[in-house]
């Protein structure tokens, strides 16, 4: 039987009870404030939460979810979190996560129209039209786990573009990218990319704040 919200209220007093008779001070603790070192911008997918498959604990992660974990400099939304986890926060590593089985990458591989969503990933359709030559002599299944691994590539690059982490590098600070797949057949993590202030930004997207 489908689950009731009601279950949910009863899991979420037994949690906070457990958590109490671990830690009596736990919540009056975590009520002053956060200062987690990893944003987290992945898949809104409900089969990978972040906490879950990194073993992390309330107040470690800053998360920022949405379909096909995509980094658009015109999201307001995400461009807000990663201000403020980057300028506020100061996160030190940025974490950008795709997943194998992700359906946005696969409806953005199909010529299915599904409304509103094709909009959003109209990025994912432009950057698979960007690698055609290596996606296209593959199999369906593996131009689909590639175009996965492209698409954090292309996102952990997308954050080098924005001003917020170049200004960050620009004062010296600590920040660090890291594009990462989780694998859906196997729960594990796996690292695609590293990147740090060293990194050679394409002079179209670079700022220069001396001016
Ligand atoms: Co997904």
């Amino acid at each position: 039987m489908a689950k009731q919200p009601e279950e949910i209220i009863r899991s979420n007093r037994d949690w906070a009870a457990e958590k109490l008779s671990a830690n009596p001070s736990y919540f009056r603790d975590m009520a002053r404030g956060q200062s987690p070192q990893f944003l987290w911008i992945g898949c809104s997918d409900s089969r990978v939460p972040a906490e879950d498959i990194t073993g992390s604990s309330p107040g470690e992660l800053f998360v920022a979810r949405n379909v096909a974990n995509l980094v658009v400099h015109t999201d307001m939304n995400l461009m807000s979190v990663i201000e403020y986890a980057v300028t506020q926060l100061k996160v030190q590593h940025i974490v950008v996560c795709g997943h194998t089985d992700c359906g946005g990458v696969r409806a953005a591989m199909s010529p299915k129209s599904y409304g509103m969503i094709d909009k959003w990933l109209r990025n994912i359709r432009d950057l698979a039209y960007a690698h055609r030559a290596e996606l296209e002599p593959l199999s369906p299944e593996a131009r689909e786990r590639r175009l996965i691994e492209l698409n954090v590539i292309e996102q952990a690059r997308n954050l080098t573009h924005s001003c917020i982490v170049q200004r960050a590098w620009n004062r010296g600070r600590d920040l660090t990218i890291h594009g990462w797949l989780y694998e859906m057949e196997t729960g594990l993590l796996r690292d695609l990319i590293a990147i740090d202030k060293a990194f050679p930004i394409p002079e179209a997207y670079r700022y220069d704040f001396s001016a």
